[in-house]
Parts: structure tokens; C-alpha cells; sequence
């Protein structure tokens, strides 16, 4: 039972990032429509195995999200998403959603949060059609195939996957 009315003009956005896409950053400029401020809180443990370090993630988000400086701030996070949210004395979370599949997966996501953390409420944004089937991971496969990904991602971020995937073969 929810015991008062939440309102927040402060949003985290959370995620792997590995890296940020143009999704992504969409995902950033349609809240900033909604909300006044976008905390960009980037996860240091994620379930997979990520191929940009922590500080290399940030800088990535940092360097994508420059032209917004003063309506963002940049985050990591360890541990439970529903745990940081209750340290900052935070409550709204908002995911960007792509299609029904996604939807699924990010509901599940939203309930067991608000089960951790009863004063945390979820605001999913859809993505546009241009950007529907970009994602870290597809962006990651094209370029370990040598694919030009240059407009997935935020400008520079294809050179540094490049050269990530050119130490991973040396
Ligand atoms: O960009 P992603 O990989 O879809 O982001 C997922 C993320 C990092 C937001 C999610 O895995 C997360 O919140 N991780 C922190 C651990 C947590 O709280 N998990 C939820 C309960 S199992």
C-alpha cells in the first residue's frame, strides 16, 4: 500500500553502457522533456562480462552527453540498483523501451524493484523507430565484424571500439 504521493523532478537512468548508444542518448533527451535532471548512474557489476572498464564507461557516457552538462550528472553504481536509489534518496528510475520483448524484461525488472525498495516507482520511455533496434550488444557484434557502427553510437565512440577489439586480437 503506498503510503504517500511521489513526485521527483530528478531522474537515474541506469545501465551497463558498454557501451552508450544513440539509444541511449535518446532515451536521455526524451526524459530531459519530462523531468529537469537526468542522473546518469553507470552499473560497475553487470550479469555480463562487459568490454569497457568502469572508467572507460563513464567517460564514454561523459563525452556523449557533454552539450547537456548542466540538466545531467554522471553515476556508477555497485550492488543493488533498489539499494543506491534508497542511499541518494532517490525514487524515480526510467528505462528506455524498445519493443514488447524488452517490455517483459524491464517490468519483471520494475516489480522486483519496488519489492527491494517500496519507494521506488519505474517510468519507462519508448524509444523512436529510427532507434528501435539499436543496442550495445548488436552495436559490439557488427564491430567485431569490422562494420561500420559509426551511426549507433555517439561521435568517437566507434574508434574506441575499434581499438578495444584490436588489443583484444594483439
Ligand atoms: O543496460 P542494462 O544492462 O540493461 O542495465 C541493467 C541494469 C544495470 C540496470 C540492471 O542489471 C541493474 O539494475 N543491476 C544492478 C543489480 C540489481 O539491482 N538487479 C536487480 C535485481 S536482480
Amino acid at each position: 500500500m503506498l503510503g504517500f504521493v511521489l513526485s521527483a523532478s530528478v531522474v537515474v537512468f541506469p545501465g551497463s553502457f558498454d557501451p552508450m548508444t544513440m539509444g541511449h542518448v535518446l532515451v536521455v533527451k526524451r526524459a530531459l522533456r519530462i523531468f529537469s535532471k537526468v542522473v546518469v548512474a553507470v552499473a560497475i557489476n553487470t550479469n555480463k562480462e562487459t568490454m569497457f572498464s568502469i572508467e572507460e564507461r563513464l567517460l564514454i557516457v561523459h563525452n556523449a552527453l557533454k552539450n547537456m552538462d548542466n540538466m545531467i550528472s554522471i553515476e556508477s553504481f555497485g550492488g543493488l540498483l533498489s539499494d543506491y536509489m534508497r542511499r541518494n534518496k532517490r525514487c524515480v528510475v526510467i528505462r528506455g523501451v524498445r519493443d514488447a520483448n524488452d517490455f517483459g524484461y524491464e517490468l519483471q525488472m520494475s516489480v522486483i524493484n519496488s519489492e527491494l525498495n517500496d519507494d521506488l516507482e519505474t517510468v519507462f520511455i519508448p524509444t523512436s523507430l529510427n532507434h528501435q533496434y539499436i543496442s550495445s550488444t548488436f552495436v559490439k557484434r557488427i564491430a567485431a565484424m569490422g562494420g561500420d557502427i559509426s551511426k549507433f553510437v555517439p561521435y568517437g565512440v566507434d574508434v574506441k571500439i575499434k581499438k578495444a577489439f584490436s588489443a583484444k586480437k594483439n
